[in-house]
């Protein structure tokens, strides 16, 4: 009979039917008479036996690790007791190679596994990413980013494809990459925010899924010179509604992940045990936090007046204890998440610290000490700040007041105070790195896994 031709993923009705199927050999078994293939093509994996003559024509050599070949056979239920994925196995009839692949068993089996040197299996990401782990984690970031948009539309948040060339600084100088432009100057985004706050009147809220840049020389489990940037903007809001809405888009779209089988499967896989995390995410101000880390014991790195590590006779840093106004840096972050274990909204960073477009809180009579500010992270365990966010400057006095404090030229923000002159609103919003939470879903030790082709220092290639 004719055969089908289908995806993997499709087989399951076309049990007991002859069928086509065209892929890549994954596994690869040869015995005497027999040969098991275990046959790959990015919607699955079918398992495939050879046997009799059809392991004995003359291009039979053309079966190796990684070939891309048509197999064509009847699929069959595998009895009980033995295992297959899928529970069906292709009993092959006739097969031929599409493309060979010389050499690649040396390739792949030889140089890529865990004791590999990061630096080979980076210069072979796209070897690697015929591997189970690297495309299972790419195929719960397609259903993450999927989830996410479904959830933004029941919010009502539209999707807008922000620009990546500008010409403002959104996060500050010191992490800017510049190119030439035209006979200007532009930089790559660092954030899509600002274009999205000019959204606002036009659109109501608003969302972007966009590249974001970071020219930082942090070589960390946690850091891509290029990353993927989910960033939204509502108007008409408090900063606690904020925080609400971050929680409730994330847990909304962990919860359509856990019910989608092939997501949850996944999930399943790298990260066994995951929870989805309850609800309120405990909520924590920036000056209990610093009361915290040094309750625990958590010092940080001491500075001298130009922000250079002050160091022993032996060159060890010397440690101190936390104070009000500075920062919380990665280390301390990380260890206080995986002691408490469970997502955490640290809010209120002092104005010194964060960009010019914070809103500041409103100061008690008579305090004194650091402006705070209408900010929150969300920390989560085992991989720190995966979400920023902030209520913005509504009052344009106050917005020229914040260009000032940074050194920031309002010039070429012209666009961006007109939003204060026309109809200005309490609004606010928030970044959050897929990478980083895909990282924190998957289970994975660093962000470099979680990205198709990861950026850091020094590296472009593939
Ligand atoms: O905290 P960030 O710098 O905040 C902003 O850019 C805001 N303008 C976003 C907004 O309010 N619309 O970045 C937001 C998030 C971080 O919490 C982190 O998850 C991720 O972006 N991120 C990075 N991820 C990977 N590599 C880097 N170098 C990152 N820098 C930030
Ligand atoms: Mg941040």
């Amino acid at each position: 009979p004719k055969a089908t031709k289908a995806k993997i993923v499709k087989l399951e009705p076309l049990r007991g039917q002859r069928v086509r199927v065209s892929g890549w050999i994954h596994r690869l078994r040869i015995q005497q008479e027999l040969t098991f293939i275990v046959l790959r093509d990015g919607t699955g994996y079918l398992q495939a036996v050879l046997t009799g003559q059809l392991t004995k024509t003359y291009d039979a050599k053309t079966l190796e690790l990684e070939a891309a070949v048509e197999l064509t056979g009847t699929l069959q239920v595998v009895p009980e007791g033995k295992t297959a994925p899928g529970g069906h196995e292709l009993t092959v009839d006739f097969w031929r190679t599409l493309g060979s692949a010389p050499g690649a068993e040396d390739a792949f089996s030889n140089r890529l596994n865990e004791q590999s040197d990061p630096s080979i299996m980076a210069d072979l990401r796209h070897l690697v990413l015929r591997g189970e782990t690297a495309s299972g984690v790419l195929r719960l970031r397609a259903a993450l980013l999927s989830a996410f948009r479904t959830t933004y539309e029941a919010h009502n948040v539209l999707e807008v494809t922000p620009p990546c060339l500008v010409q403002t600084s959104v996060e500050g100088g010191a992490t800017l990459f510049q190119l030439p432009y035209y006979g200007q100057e532009a930089y790559l985004t660092q954030s899509s925010q600002l274009y999205l706050e000019t959204c606002l009147p036009s659109l109501g809220d608003v969302f972007c899924v966009q590249e974001s840049f970071r020219a930082e020389n942090s070589h960390t489990r946690r850091h891509l010179s290029e990353y993927t940037h989910l960033e939204a903007e509502l108007a008409f809001i408090t900063f606690n509604d904020l925080m609400s809405h971050i929680e409730a888009v994330i847990c909304e779209t962990v919860d359509k992940l856990l019910a989608n089988p092939i997501a949850a499967s996944i999930i399943q896989q790298l990260n066994p045990g995951f929870k989805a995390p309850a609800r309120p995410f405990k909520r924590m101000a920036y000056a209990e936090a610093i009361n915290w880390l040094n309750e625990h014991g958590i010092k940080h790195e001491a500075e001298d007046a130009g922000g250079n590590v002050i160091k022993d006779e032996q060159g060890n840093a010397k440690m101190v204890e936390h104070a009000i106004g500075d920062d919380i840096a990665e280390a301390a972050e990380r260890q206080m998440t995986d002691i408490i274990g469970t997502p955490i909204f640290l809010y209120g960073f002092p104005a010194e610290l964060k960009a010019f477009y914070m809103k500041k809180m409103p100061r008690e009579k008579g305090a004194t000490g650091p402006i705070f500010t209408e900010s929150c992270d969300l920390l989560m365990p085992n991989v720190g700040e995966i979400v920023g966010g902030s209520m913005r400057i509504a009052d344009m006095e106050e917005l020229f007041e914040g260009y000032k404090r940074e050194g920031i030229d309002p010039k070429p923000y012209y666009w961006y105070t007109d939003q204060r002159k026309y109809g200005t609103c309490e609004h606010g919003g928030y970044g959050l790195g897929v990478e980083r939470f895909l990282a924190w879903l998957a289970n994975r030790y660093t962000v470099r896994e979680c990205t198709l082709y990861p950026r850091w220092p020094g590296r472009a290639t593939p």
